[in-house]
């Protein structure tokens, strides 16, 4: 049983970054000087997957020019001699990967969205990506670690962080036995609860290998937390039938669906960048 399809819903408005996302999806948004959506990409592909299937609207287009080729702009950079663009501009989406999109056509959730993807993932377990959680794992990315948590359980798993008490209403938060776990059993998972309800401090970030039991699941899943299909609730009936597990991973994870974590990573891959990161960190000074 090997991973080799991705889910990446990208049909959500973007309005915490309104006006930035009135005609520009929010994962087309550049951190630095790659849009959030191709670092989710490269993580999948990175950990092994070949098709990627994105759930859009039809504000969204934008990102499937990105990954598709540009005649103009390739001749111009070729015609130029700038064949080093040229190589990274065809780069965007490596051979052997190919991409699929789909329509939400109305906005119901989380859940919703990796439903409509169901014709196109058949019968095989498949990988769930959000755009907005950028997560930097360092040498090994945090789908490469899922997947291999995968191969060894043969279950869904799900990325979990340790998250402060206060802000489980902001996260799918997983109980689990013994929270001190690297890989560990979930033994519930539940929507966006209020502190005192919260069953651990781990809070889900927007990654998921799933089995395609989740799809007769999520078709029974009725409208939950914030009048949403959630995809949380469908996982805690999975939980029914199969193991689900919890993965803390290694690496750092930006929530770039807020103006602060988006800031916040914008920063900190400035600062790693090979061309940018020595002036980037003067020009810091002149801030602090
Ligand atoms: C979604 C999920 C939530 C998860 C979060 C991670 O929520 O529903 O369980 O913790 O992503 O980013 P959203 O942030 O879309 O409201």
């Amino acid at each position: 049983m090997r991973v080799t399809k991705a889910v990446f819903p990208v049909a959500g408005l973007g309005t915490r970054f309104l006006p930035a996302t009135k005609a520009n999806p929010k994962e087309m948004m550049p951190i630095v000087d790659k849009p959030l959506i191709q670092y989710a990409v490269e993580e999948a592909v990175k950990a092994g997957i070949t098709e990627l299937i994105f759930v859009t609207n039809s504000s969204k287009r934008a990102i499937e020019d990105h990954f598709d080729s540009n005649y103009e702009l390739e001749s111009s950079l070729l015609e130029r001699g700038k064949h080093e663009l040229l190589e990274m501009v065809r780069g965007i989406l490596p051979e052997g990967v190919s991409c699929a999109y789909i329509r939400q056509k109305s906005p119901q959730g989380l859940g919703h969205a990796v439903l409509c993807a169901k014709q196109l993932i058949l019968n095989e377990p498949f990988a769930v990506l959000l755009a907005d959680d950028l997560i930097d794992g360092g040498d090994s990315s945090c789908m490469q670690q899922m997947v291999s948590v995968f191969q060894q359980s043969k279950s869904s798993v799900i990325a979990v962080q340790q998250i402060a008490t206060s802000e489980t209403k902001k996260y799918g938060v997983v109980d689990v036995g013994n929270q001190k776990e690297k890989v560990t059993k979930i033994l519930g998972i539940v929507e966006k609860p209020q502190p005192d309800k919260a069953p651990s401090n781990l809070g889900v970030v927007g990654r998921y290998i799933l089995t395609p039991k989740i799809f007769s699941l999520l078709e029974q899943t009725t409208h939950g937390s914030g009048g949403e299909i959630q995809l949380t609730d469908a996982i805690a009936k999975l939980l029914q039938f199969e193991s689900v597990h919890a993965l803390q991973f290694e690496g750092k994870r930006y929530d770039c669906g807020t103006k602060l974590g988006y800031l916040e990573a914008t920063i900190a891959y400035a600062l790693k960048h090979p061309e940018l990161a020595d002036d980037f960190r003067l020009c810091l000074q002149g801030f602090v």
